[in-house]
């Protein structure tokens, strides 16, 4: 198709009107050139098509489809193969749908356990939200059908979310908000791209071009489209200059007529207009040119992968006195409505129609008997529903409680106001571990909850919005029919004012500050060596590894060259499992930058039988040792010493090693007459220049060489320390102030500015 041919024929208006939607749905159709429609649909976990009629509100009915594991789930599997295969169902559920771009992978990094949508969210750590947002495209894109990563940028909470201002320093976005981003948009070359509702430091995302083109494109090499959320354009004009090419939904005409007259005035240059229609017909012409109508869709097939994948993603939290896993045939009690209508998506645009559900009483063994404990919906005390789950519970071997979060406690469009379980919940967990000291919770939730009963009760299976199949993953997991294997994608703090983000989450007003700034989620409790409930990549297995002999392809390198970091791990129990070897990078002790203690920069998910082990490898470049510099606008190596770690946990970490790594990106100074002596000395080529002025000085309050009555008054390490912080024009107020001293050191600061 040449798509520049056809852009010449069309008219100033069939141009803009391109530029936006012909409904909820759809791209527009130009008849008269053969230009047709193309549908896109969420997404990210499932399909949510909804016919002509459809509003984004899920008001109308969707299509019947497959429901898979929320993202919050399926992060915690810390398994690459695992996301990529349930993109490639999804892909083949929209080539079937005829669908050519699903609105997905989600990749907000989680700022506070708050966000109503933290359930679509991956993960607190950029790193794993980046390489699952890519395994993801590249599942769903290898059915020649697109993704939509989203909302691009900084989108971490709900509260007010179409107007609201997200204020994050150059640093933190860049290592944490937009470093998912850009490795999906490097490694796997999204589709498209969905910009957020809310603005960046002041500007609305859909009309940022520092962020839809300077940075997503000229650096990051983005090569397909964006597309705004539904209703996220303010000034439509603006967003077509930033970038902004496709506006969704439809805007009734009133932002194509703008695009058109400002053509006309001379305001916008045609060939932008141009430009934006050749990468939305681009992407179009993508999809029509591969589109495979009679792909078949085995719901059946895809069923079976959700309930595998829930199973893997379960994190199990807790487990003590081998509680679990259950014996087949012991006398079991499941207490709990969500026992019988789990929880398992969350609300929202991601809301999906599923075909079927499989509750963990519908996949019970025959024997389990149930009551229901609580109801969902109400708080209310229900003391008889109480009653008849204790007395159940008193009579059984092992009481399983499968509790969370109700619906109305998150979902998109709000944020949680606290990060409580109802207290129905939580009265009939404490009574029930009362009766029996044998107490399972199972969990339903979208993201961490207080837990003030974990004493009490021996096991925690943490189950997420886990998709339809759920209920049969949590028993199979429950009897060890799985191996339970998911760690935590995000920290679960003790109380929510524990959360870095605790005193400004929701910001005032239309303005919110990031000021914990690249200290997210654990990169803070582990720089304030705080107790947290459950540490980032926690998990346990129903057998145990260990992780040994961890070697390094080198002691010493620069950051020009890879790290090959090997690491043997062990299952050293007696059931086969999966285990996730974690590496986390510590930054040299003496940094001279505020850095967080550790950062997740490799895991891998590994499949043993008991008493196998195997070699597992990391490849490390420079951006596992680099920093934002803010001065410099660029990545940064500082020269260090750095540990490589690795363990099964953020917080259990069984070996390490030093590295050191000399960083090649010089960090040009500015020198003036505010410097201060300790910055030029640490600068190598500056200290060789002003040596020889500190030689041509002498008896003035920088010389080094010092009488005994000097030393006295102030120790050597006192005059050091005065010394340190002297700025350059110290010379003159502590020295002769005379016109050469001025000249010598005017003449000093040109040369230490020289190249
Ligand atoms: C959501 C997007 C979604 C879109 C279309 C918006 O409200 O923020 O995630 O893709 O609606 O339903």
């Amino acid at each position: 198709m040449d798509i520049k041919a056809l852009i010449g024929q069309m008219t100033l208006e069939e141009k803009a009107g391109l530029c936006s939607g012909s409904d909820f749905w759809h791209t527009k159709a130009i008849e008269r050139l053969g230009i047709p429609a193309v549908m896109v649909s969420d997404g990210p976990h499932g399909l949510r098509k909804q016919d002509d009629t459809g509003d984004h509100l899920g008001i109308n009915d969707s299509i019947r489809a497959v429901c898979f594991p929320a993202a919050c789930a399926t992060a915690a599997s810390f398994d690459r193969d695992l996301i990529r295969e349930i993109g490639e169902a999804i892909g083949d559920s929209c080539q079937h749908e005829k669908l050519a771009v699903v609105l997905g992978p989600a990749v907000n990094i989680k700022r506070s356990p708050l966000c109503g949508r933290n359930f679509e969210y991956f993960s607190e750590d950029p790193y794993l939200a980046g390489q699952a947002a890519a395994a993801y495209i590249q599942g769903v894109q290898s059915r020649d059908v697109g993704t939509s990563i989203k909302h691009f940028a900084a989108n971490n909470q709900e509260h007010r979310r179409m107007s609201s201002s997200s204020d994050v320093d150059e640093r933190t976005l860049r290592e944490i908000y937009l470093a998912p981003f850009e490795t999906a948009v490097k490694e796997a070359k999204p589709w498209t791209v969905m910009c957020s509702y809310n603005r960046l430091n002041g500007v609305y995302a859909s009309e940022h071009p520092w962020l839809l083109t300077e940075v997503l494109r000229d650096e990051w090499g983005f090569d397909g489209f964006v597309m705004s959320d539904w209703g996220a354009v303010s000034d439509r004009v603006k967003g077509v200059q930033a970038g902004l090419e496709l506006e969704m939904p439809a805007s009734g005409g009133v932002n194509d007529r703008k695009i058109v007259a400002a053509v006309r005035a001379g305001e916008l240059d045609e060939k932008v207009l141009d430009r934006a229609c050749e990468r939305i017909l681009n992407i179009v012409y993508r999809y029509l040119e591969t589109a495979r109508p009679d792909t078949p869709w085995d719901m059946e097939a895809q069923h079976r992968l959700s309930v595998s994948a829930a199973a893997d993603s379960m994190v199990l939290l807790k487990n003590e006195s081998g509680v679990l896993p259950l014996r087949h045939g012991a006398s079991v009690a499941f207490i709990g409505e969500f026992a019988r209508r789990p929880r398992f998506q969350g609300g929202g645009s991601s809301h999906i129609h599923s075909f079927k559900t499989v509750s963990a009483m519908e996949a019970a063994d025959e024997g389990v008997t149930y009551a229901q404990g609580y109801r969902v919906d109400g708080d209310a005390d229900d003391n008889a529903l109480l009653q008849e789950a204790v007395a159940l519970a008193a009579k059984v071997e092992t009481a399983v409680i499968f509790a969370g979060l109700p619906d109305s406690f998150e979902s998109e469009g709000y944020d949680r106001t606290h990060m409580r379980m109802p207290d129905n919940q939580v009265r009939l967990i404490e009574a029930v571990a009362a009766a029996n000291p044998r107490t399972v919770v199972v969990l339903h939730n979208g993201a961490p909850v207080e837990m003030p009963w974990i004493d009490r009760v021996p096991a925690v299976l943490e189950a997420y919005l886990g998709g339809q199949g759920v209920g049969e993953a949590a028993v199979r997991v429950l009897y060890g029919d799985v191996n339970p294997s998911g760690h935590l994608a995000e920290s679960f703090p003790i109380k929510l004012s524990d959360n870095p983000s605790y005193l400004y989450f929701g910001g005032e007003g239309n303005r919110t500050e990031y000021r914990e700034g690249v200290f997210v989620g654990y990169r803070y409790y582990d720089k304030k060596e705080m107790p947290v409930l459950f540490p980032f990549g926690h998990g346990l297995s129903y057998t145990t590894f260990a992780c040994s002999d961890l070697r390094l392809s080198s002691d010493a390198i620069t950051d020009q060259e890879p790290l090959t970091v090997t690491v043997t791990v062990t299952n050293t129990g007696t059931r086969a499992g999966k285990a996730v070897p974690q590496l986390y990078v510590g930054s040299p002790r003496d940094s001279r930058f505020i850095r967080p203690v550790r950062e997740l920069k490799g895991y891998e998910k590994v499949t043993l039988a008991p008493g196998e082990s195997k070699e597992v490898t990391f490849t490390l470049d420079s951006r596992a040792f680099a920093l934002w510099h803010s001065g410099l606008h660029g990545w940064f190596v500082e020269t260090g010493e750095y540990t490589i770690a690795v363990g099964q946990s953020s917080r259990a970490l069984e070996v390490s090693r030093p590295v050191r790594v000399t960083g090649t990106v010089a960090e040009r100074q500015h020198y003036d007459m505010d410097s201060i002596f300790m910055d030029i000395m640490a600068d190598p080529v500056a200290r060789e220049k002003i040596a020889p002025y500190m030689k041509a000085r002498t008896g003035n309050a920088i010389e080094t060489d010092r009488s005994e009555a000097a030393k006295d008054a102030i120790s050597d390490e006192m005059n050091a320390a005065m010394f340190n912080y002297m700025p350059l024009r110290a010379a003159l107020s502590f020295g002769d102030g005379s016109q050469e001293e001025l000249e010598r050191l005017e003449a000093l600061i040109r040369d230490l500015n020289a190249p």
